[in-house]
């Protein structure tokens, strides 16, 4: 039987050009259709433009230009960059195109039909940003939208309203008979709690303004935008092929500020269309949102980045992987997290360079060896670990990938990964070609068949390094077949005779020049105005620190090179200044010490395995650390204001593992402190290399 997957993006509104918040969602989709064309489903991956509604048509005032223009121009710049960022949707639906404005009025019809589509009076407020209705409760003070921070606009006019109310206890038993509807549980949770509230009857309708879809049957009425919308997924299916195989979809991916309207309002039009519980969306999956100097990345605070920009500033054509990678791999799926281009940086040489793309580059000298590739002896010992582990990790990142929990899946690809390097160092190809071309034979028959497996392991997410890796392996670029299943869940078998294609390395260094120049570019914005001015990196509990801040020390020894700063807590005085963001913050001279001082100090790699905030203490987390000792150490850092929890779970950190222990309060005591650096960016931990396994000596 034909297994089928249908995944969908929200569809754009297209006052603004994609940006690197609206790229996350589109990359996740993404990656998830092609995780399951690897696994030989047949898949349809949908995204589009949102055209209609007032926003939109005031747009198209503030350019002068007919909202007609305004959406064939923005469609156009959307279409085109999701190719331009590795996405290949397989339908692109633009809500003025003649198949979706038919579809949508057929839905109108139907639940007008049922009885669940009235005609009342609507009075209230509504954000034009949100598009959507607000109840005075629901607004800042002065009636402020809590996301667009404008003031909510009074409403009143005639208006087709849906029934709503009727359907809070049939939702309430899809929640309860199928807890996966809305994911993660969290975002479960808030949308219950919305419709155990009670639902009112929802406002479908608008006179005010022209620019939608005219209401069956009463064209002084254009659809309330988001009905219009939601409708997409289903109206991009019956034309211009009929496409219905694919209903329902299996995955409506959302950011967290969309979910209500897919969660409950689109479900309920379902219901009231007549779809049967078994008909409707199997998933609503909330992301979270990227963030940007600490707010959400939109054009209207105008902290946007340009992911192109950024992708072709690191590296032309594969760039784009690598703010892929990023993306998935830094922000824990589900949760919010800051775009930082120093994550990206490191990312690129430690994981990416070090780790994936220095393991192809020390096969490659071995490769050419076709005498020793011929005589290949039988796996040993390190051989068969390797190859257990690699398949660990293919199962790890299929049922994470299954999960949509793309983080996860990278995490266990890049533990493989690292095993692959161990192994590198301890199997010693060097040192085989010397003594036994049978050894290295071997060594390079199951490197390629690591490297393999690799290749296909990170191809959702990173499908040009893929196709990179693949072509120096001399293997076929991969093509996806409905009905075979190509994930390696068995370590690939190489053929001796095979030949490799040794290339350029595929994630160069890039150079001082290249690296200040993205530093320069993609700096944080300006932080908005702390509330009080509140030192950041600092423990309530902290006593005053012991040793000047920045801001009233003397003109440091050395300039440019940020400092290297311990900080379970550490930093500055509750209200001394942080440093400005333009001036790298830079070592003190200290006193001389000997060696011997120095190597007291019991320093080494540790992993992240669990992280969290700890009430009332909003400027240090409580983190557990793996740094290879039986049980995972807890250590309390003054981290909070500059890493979101969830984004330090796998990271590897280097420890001061012999500090006296150091009670926070409540019972909680702190077992060791972490290495970070003041940067202009703000605390930055150190981050040993991927292939340190924890617990290794920090020299
Ligand atoms: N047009 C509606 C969706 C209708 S779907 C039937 C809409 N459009 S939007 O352009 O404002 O947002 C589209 C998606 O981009 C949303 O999922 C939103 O959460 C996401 N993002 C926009 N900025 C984002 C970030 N900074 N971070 C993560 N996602 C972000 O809402």
């Amino acid at each position: 039987m034909t297994r089928r997957y249908y995944v969908t993006t929200p569809i754009y509104y297209i006052n603004d050009v994609p940006h690197l918040g609206s790229a996350y969602t589109t990359i996740a989709a993404d990656v998830m259709a092609r995780y399951r064309k690897l696994r030989g489903f047949e898949v349809h991956f949908l995204t589009g433009t949102d055209e209609h509604g007032l926003k939109i048509q005031r747009e198209a005032e503030r350019r002068g230009i007919a909202p007609e223009v305004l959406a064939d121009q923005m469609s156009a710049a959307f279409r085109q960059a999701w190719p331009a960022l590795g996405c290949e949707p397989d339908d692109f639906i633009r809500t003025h195109e003649p198949r979706h404005v038919a579809g949508a009025q057929a839905l109108w019809r139907k639940i007008r039909a049922a009885g669940d589509i009235y005609l009342g009076d609507y009075q209230g407020l509504y954000c034009v940003g949100c598009e959507a209705y607000y109840t005075d409760k629901e607004l800042l003070p002065g009636g402020v939208c809590p996301l667009h921070k404008t003031a909510a606009e009074p409403v009143k006019e005639q208006s087709y309203f849906f029934r709503l109310s009727r359907y809070g206890e049939r939702l309430l038993e899809l929640y309860e008979k199928n807890p996966e509807f809305v994911s993660p549980p969290s975002r479960l949770n808030e949308v219950r709690s919305f419709v155990r509230q009670g639902l009112q009857d929802l406002s479908v309708s608008r006179t005010t303004f022209r620019w939608g879809i005219p209401v069956p049957d009463d064209d002084t009425h254009v659809m309330y935008v988001w009905f219009d919308a939601l409708s997409n997924y289903l109206t991009a299916l019956q034309a211009p092929e009929d496409n219905t195989r694919f209903w329902p979809p299996n995955v409506h991916l959302v950011g967290k500020d969309i979910l209500r309207f897919h969660a409950v309002y689109w479900p309920a039009f379902l219901m009231a269309a007549g779809y049967a519980d078994d008909a409707l969306p199997r998933q609503i999956l909330a992301h979270g949102f990227l963030t940007y100097g600490g707010q959400k990345m939109s054009k209207s605070l105008r902290n946007t980045v340009s992911p192109l920009a950024l992708a072709e500033g690191i590296a032309p054509w594969l760039g784009v992987d690598v703010i892929r990678y990023c993306l998935l791999r830094s922000i824990s799926f589900g949760h919010d997290g800051d775009f930082s281009i120093e994550d990206v940086l490191g990312r690129y040489a430690a994981d990416l360079g070090n780790t994936l793309g220095n393991l192809l580059h020390r096969l490659l000298p071995f490769a050419g060896d076709a005498a020793a590739l011929a005589a290949a002896e039988p796996a040993g010992p390190l051989e068969e670990a390797l190859r257990s582990q690699v398949e660990v990790a293919s199962r790890a990142a299929a049922e994470a990938f299954d999960g949509c929990a793309p983080t996860r899946a990278l995490e266990a690809i890049w533990v493989a990964l690292t095993a692959a390097n161990s192994y590198v160092d301890r199997a010693a190809p060097w040192a085989a070609r010397k003594q036994s071309p049978a050894r290295l034979g071997t060594i390079v028959l199951t490197l390629a068949a690591a490297l393999e497996a690799a290749s296909v392991l990170v191809a959702p997410v990173m499908p040009r390094v893929a196709a990179a890796l693949r072509q120096q392996l001399g293997l076929a670029p991969l093509a996806p077949r409905v009905g075979a299943d190509q994930w390696p869940l068995a370590f690939p078998v190489r053929d001796p005779g095979h030949a490799f294609a040794p290339g350029e390395p595929i994630f160069p260094r890039l150079d001082k020049e290249r690296i200040a120049e993205l530093r320069a570019r993609f700096a944080p914005p300006p932080e908005p105005a702390a509330p009080g001015g509140a030192a950041r990196g600092v423990d309530a509990t902290e006593p005053p620190p012991t040793r000047p801040s920045p801001a009233t020390k003397p003109a440091p020894t050395v300039k440019s090179r940020p400092q290297t700063t311990a900080v379970a807590p550490a930093g500055r005085a509750p209200g001394a200044s942080v440093p400005d963001k333009a001036e790298p913050a830079t070592a003190e001279a200290k006193a001389v010490v000997d060696f011997e001082v120095f190597a007291q100090i019991d320093l080494r790699v540790g992993v992240v395995r669990t992280a969290e905030r700890i009430p009332k203490k909003d400027r240090v987390l409580s983190l557990t650390v793996d740094v290879g000792e039986a049980e995972p150490r807890r250590i309390v850092a003054g981290i909070a204001a500059h890493y979101a929890p969830e984004a330090l779970i796998g990271r590897r950190v280097v420890v001061v593992a012999n500090l006296a222990p150091r009670p926070f309060g409540g019972g909680l005591v702190s077992h060791g402190m972490l290495l970070a650096s003041d940067t202009p960016a703000g605390v930055r931990l150190v981050a040993p290399d991927e292939a340190s396994p924890p617990g290794a000596a920090v020299r």
